[in-house]
């Protein structure tokens, strides 16, 4: 049968029914164990009882009012999120790309409030990804994403990951910020070592550029840390969050310091759908309990417990994989094959990963999977490689 849908993904002929924790639940049955959280988004695994009995409890109460009116459960999530953060100010939006777009648009117009309207580029790391708008696909640059979408919206300038001579180069007088994940999701699982964010906060001081950080994939707790720049001890003018905020509610938001977002003042920008009571509920829940660093350092004692696990998986196969890399339980496993027939074999052992550039298998499992789901993860991988090297 021909799907009604747009083509726009190669999907896989699995048919998830159930979600519970870290597990997913085929209609046949099966169980597999998901590594992939819906790529970064189930943070505290599906059908969390907790989340499960807010998002009931408001969408009894009050599913959607405009943001024409006052919205108190936005107002306690944007205080949650300024409570532990950098941040001064929050915008909810429902994707990350939108968020990308909020983050891009208040960028310039700072600049534009202060005067200097020519500040409108930005400069990002080549191999990242930001989303599919217009906006988003610009600032990744990538032909593969840009081709055949244009013209292509100007003002985006790039540099070879981790090049710093590259930013130093590329910053003129119409820098307006420099725009990049702490750690590249897509782009393979690739952290920025300390040094480098730090010297990149620096570089932005002295040259009074704005830094804006895209943590969608890698924030809400996903390196063991809220954030992952708090690991640089380092703070942005401008995040962008998603994914993991919403707990698989859509939900995302740009957190800005008062001064980055003084621009954006009433008229400038807005959003249907962005902050309404049913997402921010579920987001506040998803923070207060990610927020907890007793939350935190379980994450941290896991990651630190999957790593290991995986180094020795990688040591038992070395015709498949190549090495472990990442941060947190943001974790890739740098293959030797093709990471898109690791995952097809993943699936024939019921354990979901997710492919990821640079011949990189992704690991992100809810923040809350337990030793034992490690263990059984670390089996059923063995399974799919010991599988692919007998083909
Ligand atoms: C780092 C990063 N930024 C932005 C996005 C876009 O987010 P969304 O798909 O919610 O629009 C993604 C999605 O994968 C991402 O990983």
């Amino acid at each position: 049968m021909t799907s009604s849908v747009l083509p726009t993904y190669n999907r896989a002929p699995l048919h998830f029914v159930k979600g519970e924790g870290a597990w997913l639940i085929e209609e046949d049955g099966r169980r597999f164990l998901d590594l992939g959280s819906g790529i970064a988004v189930n943070a505290l695994g599906h059908a969390n009882p907790e989340l499960v009995q807010v998002l009931t409890e408001q969408a009894g109460k009050l599913w959607h009012v405009s943001n024409l009116y006052e919205i108190p459960q936005q107002e306690a999530l944007a205080t949650a999120l300024t409570d532990n953060t950098f941040a001064d100010r929050v915008f909810f939006t429902n994707s990350g790309t939108e968020a990308c777009e909020l983050a891009v648009k208040m960028a310039r117009k700072y600049w534009y409030e202060k005067g200097q309207p020519e500040k409108v580029e930005i400069i990002t790391f080549s191999g990242s990804f930001h989303g599919r708008s217009s906006a988003a696909i610009a600032a990744a640059g990538s032909e593969k994403m840009v081709k055949g979408f244009g013209p292509v919206l100007g003002g985006f300038q790039h540099v070879d990951w981790g090049d710093h001579d590259g930013f130093h180069a590329a910053i003129n007088e119409n820098t307006a910020a420099i725009l990049i994940e702490p750690v590249q999701g897509e782009g393979g699982i690739r952290p920025l070592p300390d040094q480098c964010l730090q010297g990149l906060r620096k570089l932005c001081d002295e040259k009074g550029i704005l830094l804006i950080l895209d943590e969608v994939q890698c924030g809400v707790g996903r390196t063991g840390k809220l954030f992952a720049h708090e690991w640089a001890d380092v703070t942005p003018d401008i995040m962008m969050v998603a994914k993991g905020i919403g707990g698989g509610f859509p939900l995302g938001a740009v957190l800005a310091t008062e001064e980055a977002s003084s621009g954006m003042v009433v008229g400038t920008h807005g959003s249907t759908y962005g902050g309404n009571p049913l997402g921010c509920a579920v987001g506040k829940a998803v923070i207060d309990r990610i927020a907890d660093e007793g939350f935190l350092d379980t994450v941290r004692a896991r990651a630190g417990l999957l790593r290991q696990r995986l180094e020795g998986l990688v040591a038992s196969h070395p015709d498949v994989f190549e090495g472990v890399r990442g941060l947190g339980l943001m974790l890739g496993l740098r293959c030797r094959i093709a990471p898109a027939d690791v995952v097809k074999a993943g699936y024939d052992a019921e354990v979901i990963t997710v492919p990821a550039a640079d011949n990189v298998l992704r690991l992100l499992p809810p923040l809350n999977i337990t030793e034992d789901e490690i263990a059984e993860a670390i089996t059923r991988l063995d399974r799919a490689a010991t599988a692919l090297e007998s083909r």
